[in-house]
């Protein structure tokens, strides 16, 4: 028995101990909702987007777009934590000046100036909340100023100011595996002379060149490098939004450390650069299974697997399992760099040391997760502590509970919330409000599964 209870805001939300059960379809992918708003906003058809993700980062999205001029009329919410929305763009280079606000949304403050920044004659200033002012925008301002873009920042910090400008295609060489890079400089690519190639340190996940492949852009991908050429205008089309897999993974990691459990996630995004928390799984013990009759048994199912386009979604079927300690390397972040917090939590509760290394990236997402994780972890009871690019857990096969703070930070909420599920005691999350960011839902769904 249990679930989210409210308590006045200072003393946040509690979780208590309990199995999860049933089926739950988590809410639509936050990353494509951001990619098909802005890809729309740079055709000059309408777009349709089954499933828009209604949350706070993707509504900045869509105020954005209708900032820079593009037409967004809402339509009907699904029960699943979205909404149908059509998008009529403006052109590829048809955006109006504007000022931005762009919230707490990391992905929109660095894909959308590589649109900007092709267009000579505008002006267009992108700012947030204080969150996002600490969010690095070097990442992107350098490699467009190599394409010829004007762009200023306070520092290498929002808030960004980009000047339109001619641009030249470039090859660059990402010094750290980021698909909000890569997605800024292939719209850049779009507008520039000649054509645009990005390597990949490790490849990242790739919506943004799904979609614009099916908008009619010549991209191509050669092993760790994508090139993409100028075009006239983008082809617009429509837009399928599956369950987001990074929430769904607070759902997952649950069902497997919380006796008792079993749970269906129906239609999650499986895009194989987002999975690589199966991987991960796989090798702390979870068996996994498919379709076949034969594996039905195994820990972890994905079936019912379908391909509407442009992303692939199935089912997941998940049960406990007695996890062991695993090595997690530079290899594994990208694909699973918004859940490596729950592997953290995962380590609390397998047999020896869980390992995370090659992830100092965590210390630049909503807060500082390597320092969130260690002390909100530390403080519910468990052996974690911090290096400089992860963190090393003892799993003690349990945790006894207590409070953690969100720190502003909505993965940090979930996973609070998760945690206090598996604890001895329950968990108390201050701050809980932060899951608006990407998941509006969450205390009601996980209510759902859990009573
Ligand atoms: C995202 C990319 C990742 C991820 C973020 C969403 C995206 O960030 O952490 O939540 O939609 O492109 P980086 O590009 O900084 O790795």
């Amino acid at each position: 028995m249990t679930s989210a209870r409210s308590s006045d805001e200072a003393r946040g939300v509690r979780f208590e101990p309990a199995p999860l059960g049933g089926e739950l379809r988590p809410p639509p992918d936050k990353s494509i909702s951001h990619r098909a708003a802005l890809v729309g906003a740079i055709c000059k058809g309408p777009t349709r987007v089954s499933g828009y993700l209604d949350s706070a980062d993707t509504r900045a999205t869509l105020r954005a777009v209708e900032a820079v001029g593009a037409v967004v009329s809402q339509g009907d919410s699904d029960p699943n934590g979205g909404f149908f929305v059509e998008v009529q763009g403006v052109g590829l280079r048809g955006a109006s000046p504007a000022a931005i606000d762009v919230g707490n949304a990391g992905t929109l403050l660095r894909i959308m100036p590589g649109w900007l920044a092709g267009q000579p004659g505008g002006e267009w200033e992108l700012d947030g909340d204080e969150s996002i002012r600490r969010r690095p925008v070097d990442r992107i301002a350098e490699p467009l100023g190599g394409m010829g873009a004007s762009i200023e920042s306070r520092d290498g910090l929002p808030p960004l100011v980009v000047r339109g400008s001619p641009l030249r295609g470039i090859d660059y060489e990402m010094p750290v595996a980021s698909a909000q890079v890569k997605s800024c400089l292939l719209l850049a690519g779009l507008l520039a002379e000649g054509e645009t190639t990005v390597h990949e340190p490790a490849p990242s996940r790739d919506h943004t060149e799904r979609m614009l492949a099916a908008a009619g852009v010549a991209i191509r991908r050669d092993g760790d490098s994508v090139t993409v050429e100028p075009v006239a205008e983008l082809e617009s089309g429509d837009v399928t939004v599956p369950g987001d897999f990074s929430s769904a993974a607070f759902f997952l990691c649950a069902a497997l450390i919380v006796p008792g459990s079993e749970l269906t996630l129906r239609e999650v995004g499986i895009n194989r650069h987002r999975i690589g928390l199966l991987s991960i799984i796989s090798r702390m013990g979870v068996e996994m299974g498919g379709a076949h009759e034969h594996e039905r048994e195994r820990d972890v199912v994905v079936h019912e697997i379908r391909d509407p386009g442009p992303e692939p979604m199935a089912s997941l079927r998940v049960r406990p399992v007695r996890l062991r300690g695993a090595e997690v390397g530079a290899e594994d972040v990208p694909g699973a760099i918004d859940e490596l917090p729950l592997v953290a939590l995962l380590g609390c509760f397998a047999e020896g040391e869980t390992v995370v290394s090659g992830a100092a990236e965590l210390r630049r997402k909503e807060s500082d997760r390597i320092e969130a994780v260690v002390d909100g972890l530390t403080a519910l009871g468990a052996r974690i502590e911090a290096r400089p690019d992860g963190f090393a857990v003892e799993g003690t096969g349990e945790l006894r509970g207590g409070t953690i703070d969100a720190r502003g930070d909505h993965r940090m909420a979930m996973l609070g919330a998760v945690a206090g599920l598996a604890s001895r005691e329950g968990v108390e999350v201050t701050g809980f409000d932060a899951v608006e960011v990407s998941y509006p839902g969450f205390a009601r769904d996980l209510t759902a599964v859990t009573t």
